[in-house]
């Protein structure tokens, strides 16, 4: 059987035109969801974005689903200004929300996120929005809210947590919000990786709950006002790479059960209360490279332990009351040692001669011990040396502090008693 060859291009022909109309027809924007984005912000979408075309499926920044639904807005750093107005709430499709680096202000409507059942990524981030922060019940879809650096006070509300069952990454840093830090923190969303509570003014203790928290990688609460110790939950979540608590009110000691983080790459609990002594099996964490326990009242002696940290980029345990004689202490594996600073405690013995090995050593503090002595010539080998200090200890006290900076590495010894 044959087909007549005039029939063949034209039924192709129309074949095309339906299908095209279709698919135009399907893809074409919500007339509603137009409307809505058109009265979400105030002064868009006047120069800052092409929004010329009379669909929006057109629009920068804007993706739709196949029913013409507003699935993405992405819209970051696009110097968009005003406020927020609540016929965002409209896109009631939305998963993905992305206006940060913005200039947008004022609060956000109540509500407005909780009437986004689909959304799933919330980034609202450097911009300068204020009033309650905005953590009503959201959508059971929630996986990142980003609301930092904005100016949302008011309190995390616990309830928060509980509907977010897929949430992994919550960062509400550098804002106003106050209160007790949400608890049972884990208990809803086993997913969790991200938890960024930092520049806040947080307070109470850290709250038991992160021992479930079986993938959290980094927990940050620093520059808050937190009190309490640590809770003794925290040594439970093996993931953690990173726990950054400075600035706070936290005393009583690091239990030992830390060296069981053996992912641990960066400690910091700086300007705090901590007491005790260092962690005995702290040797365990050989991923360590920060660990920045200064201006605490920590005691005992600087454990040999530490130096099986073989990865150790910062060592900072100045300001406690660390004691014991350091003479003897084997830096050699701290081949990485970029920094170290033993400043103000009250340290003696003499200057180790190990430290030598510490090739990439670029900064010594010393200074403010009970260190004797004299700088070995050893010193000149430390080519990446800059700062050293070893003033105010006790036979050199030749003033506060020796600069190498920009001096020739041989003139680099202490003037002799
Ligand atoms: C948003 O929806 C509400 C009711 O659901 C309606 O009254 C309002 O006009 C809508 N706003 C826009 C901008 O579409
Ligand atoms: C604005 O977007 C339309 C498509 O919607 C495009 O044809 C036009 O070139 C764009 N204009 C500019 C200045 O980018
Ligand atoms: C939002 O957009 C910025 C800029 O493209 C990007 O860096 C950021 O990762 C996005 N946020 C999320 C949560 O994907
Ligand atoms: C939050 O900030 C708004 C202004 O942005 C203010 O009116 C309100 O009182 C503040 N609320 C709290 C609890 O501080
Ligand atoms: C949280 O956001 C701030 C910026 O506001 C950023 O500096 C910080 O790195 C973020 N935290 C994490 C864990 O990514
Ligand atoms: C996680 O999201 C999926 C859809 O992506 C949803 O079916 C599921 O209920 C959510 N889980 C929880 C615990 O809310
Ligand atoms: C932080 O919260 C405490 C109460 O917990 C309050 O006394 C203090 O004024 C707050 N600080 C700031 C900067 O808001
Ligand atoms: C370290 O973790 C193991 C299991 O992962 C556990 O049996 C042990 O008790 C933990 N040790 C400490 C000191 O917490
Ligand atoms: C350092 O680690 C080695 C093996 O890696 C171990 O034999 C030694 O006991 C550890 N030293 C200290 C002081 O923990
Ligand atoms: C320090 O330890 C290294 C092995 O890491 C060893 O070779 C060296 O002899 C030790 N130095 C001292 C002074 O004990």
């Amino acid at each position: 059987m044959t087909v007549p060859s005039h029939t063949m291009p034209c039924g192709v022909f129309f074949m095309f035109f339906f299908l095209s109309t279709v698919i135009s027809t399907n893809h074409a924007c919500n007339k509603a969801d137009h409307n809505s984005l058109w009265s979400s912000f105030d002064d868009v979408p006047s120069s800052a974005l092409n929004w010329s075309s009379s669909d929006c499926r057109h629009w920068e920044g804007i993706t739709c689903d196949k029913d013409g639904r507003v699935t993405h807005l992405l819209l970051p750093s696009k110097r968009l200004q005003g406020s927020i107005s609540r016929s965002l709430g409209n896109l009631t499709h939305l998963s993905h929300l992305n206006l940060s680096h913005n200039q947008l202000s004022g609060p956000l409507e109540a509500g407005l996120i909780l009437s986004l059942s689909f959304l799933e990524i919330l980034d609202l981030s450097y911009n300068l929005l204020s009033g309650e922060v905005p953590l009503f019940p959201p959508s059971s879809n929630i996986r990142i809210v980003d609301l930092s650096s904005n100016q949302f006070n008011g309190t995390i509300p616990s309830s928060f947590l509980q509907h977010a069952g897929n949430l992994s990454s919550l960062n509400v840093s550098k804002n106003h919000i106050s209160g007790q830090m949400p608890s049972s923190i884990c208990l809803h969303s086993s997913l969790v990786r991200v938890f960024d509570f930092s520049y806040n003014n947080f307070s109470g203790s850290i709250p038991l709950g992160l021992g479930t928290c079986s993938k959290l990688e980094v927990f940050r609460a620093g520059f808050n006002s937190l009190s309490g110790t640590l809770p003794s939950d925290i040594y439970k979540a093996q993931a953690l790479e990173e726990i950054s608590l400075p600035s706070n009110k936290l005393f009583g000691p690091i239990s030992d059960r830390i060296a069981n983080l053996t992912s641990l790459t960066i400690l910091e609990i700086y300007f705090n209360q901590l007491t005790g002594v260092l962690p005995h099996h702290i040797g365990k964490l050989s991923k360590l490279k920060l660990m920045h326990l200064h201006f605490n009242n920590l005691q005992g002696s600087l454990l040999p332990s530490l130096m099986n940290c073989t990865n150790l980029v910062e060592l900072n345990q100045g300001f406690n009351h660390l004691e014991g004689d350091i003479t003897m202490l084997n830096f050699s594996k701290l081949g990485q040692l970029i920094k170290l600073d033993l400043g103000r405690n009250y340290f003696s013995g003499f200057m180790p001669v190990s430290l030598y090995s510490c090739k990439s050593l670029k900064a010594i503090q010393l200074g403010g011990n009970e260190i004797e002595g004299q700088i070995q010539p050893e010193i000149v080998s430390l080519k990446s040396l800059s700062f050293l200090s070893l003033g105010w200890n006790r036979p050199m006290s030749q003033g506060p502090y020796i600069y190498f900076d920009g001096l020739q590495k041989s003139q680099a010894t202490l003037p002799s008693k």
